[in-house]
């Protein structure tokens, strides 16, 4: 009989400007494995529910629309991997209550996003701590072996796999332990504006120069970069490099695929200026077909609704089959 392949999960947030850090930690890995793993990818608009800042005049759902429509420009192919929008899929918020009569309250709290977002705001709203039994849901409820991610999100993966391992622990095999997958490259792109903290996807959309969104049209790629803050000196080094030169080296090598010492006999001894306008032109090249792509999928819009549709019915039937073991484990099933 055939080896059942990996599985892998994943989600983005349709919650503000999708940026390149958001490829290279996460959409570029989903793209690259697609025809050795059985992938599952999902817009987490439930999750998106956390954010209060206003980042769009668009609606959720047209968010939500434009991140599917940009997982498929990115190259995913909707007849390998299955496609679709979390808040479709009842089964999501329901495991997600059962979790949380299952898991310690001190488990949340001291999750380090839940930290510091409830740190930058008055009002704290109870999701942003139940945030990752959300999450650990979406994991678990597909079986998923691995979950590629950008290197922010291993501590969600591995309460994830933490609570599978209890749940288990105490009821049966129910659950299958999930890993997290970090990729060498790109798993933490900087701000180009202070390359001392994470491109984020709101402040991307609010602040002129933080980030590049994936779709970004060439000249404002080429404006963001010129601006992008370097380092005090004035040419490369790459293995005595400073914060922001670092992040534009590392910016390069998880576009182009090149190791240290080819950056090295690339940059070393150069200026900062060739630095830059490199990296503009490999971004635009790179960039161009997606933003194309991206484009025709959210004009034709028949497709991407087909694609989600058809996600959905498959999401729904894996992750019911699983709602039903774990409501007969806790002997609340009829
Ligand atoms: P989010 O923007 O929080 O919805 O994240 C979506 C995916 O992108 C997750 O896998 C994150 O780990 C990844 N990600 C977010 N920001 C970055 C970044 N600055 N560098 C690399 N990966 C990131
Ligand atoms: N919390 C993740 C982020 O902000 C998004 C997410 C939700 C996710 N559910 C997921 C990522 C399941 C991987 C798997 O990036």
């Amino acid at each position: 009989m055939a080896e059942r392949k990996q599985r892998a999960f994943s989600g983005i947030q349709p919650s503000g400007k999708l940026h390149i850090g958001n490829y290279t930690g996460a959409l570029k890995q989903w793209i690259e494995t697609q025809h050795s793993v059985d992938g599952i990818y999902c817009v987490v608009d439930l999750h998106a529910l956390t954010s209060t800042e206003k980042t769009s005049e668009k609606t959720v759902v047209d968010q939500s629309r434009e991140v599917a429509a940009l997982y498929l420009a990115c190259g995913l192919d909707s007849n390998a991997s299955i496609v679709f929008l979390q808040s479709e899929v009842w089964t999501h918020p329901y495991l997600s209550w059962v979790l949380e009569t299952q898991v310690p309250l001190g488990w949340l709290s001291r999750m380090t996003q839940f930290k510091t977002k409830s740190s930058e705001r008055d009002s704290i709203p109870t999701g942003l701590l139940t945030y990752p039994l959300l999450q650990a849901s979406d994991i678990l409820l597909y079986d998923a072996d691995i979950v590629p991610v950008g290197d922010d999100q291993k501590q969600h993966i591995e309460l994830a796999r933490d609570i599978a391992q209890r749940f288990n622990s105490a009821y049966g095999e129910i659950f299958t332990l999930p890993q997290p997958k970090i990729g060498m490259d790109g798993s933490r792109i900087m701000a180009l504006d202070a390359p001392t903290e994470k491109m984020s996807k709101s402040r991307a959309l609010l602040s002129h120069g933080h980030g590049i969104g994936i779709v970004d049209e060439p000249d404002a790629i080429a404006h963001t970069i010129r601006r992008a803050v370097t380092d005090s000196g004035s040419s490369v080094s790459v293995e005595s490099a400073g914060p922001g030169i670092r992040n534009l080296l590392n910016i390069y090598k998880a576009f182009s695929g090149e190791t240290d010492n080819e950056l090295t006999t690339r940059f070393d001894g150069k200026g900062y200026g060739t630095l830059k306008s490199d990296l503009t032109d490999l971004l635009v090249e790179k960039l161009a077909p997606i933003r194309e792509e991206y484009h025709r999928v959210l004009a034709e819009g028949s497709f991407l609704d087909e694609v989600l549709s058809k996600g959905k019915e498959r999401a729904l039937q894996i992750s019911s089959e699983k709602v039903a073991l774990v409501m007969e484990s806790l002997d609340i099933s009829r």
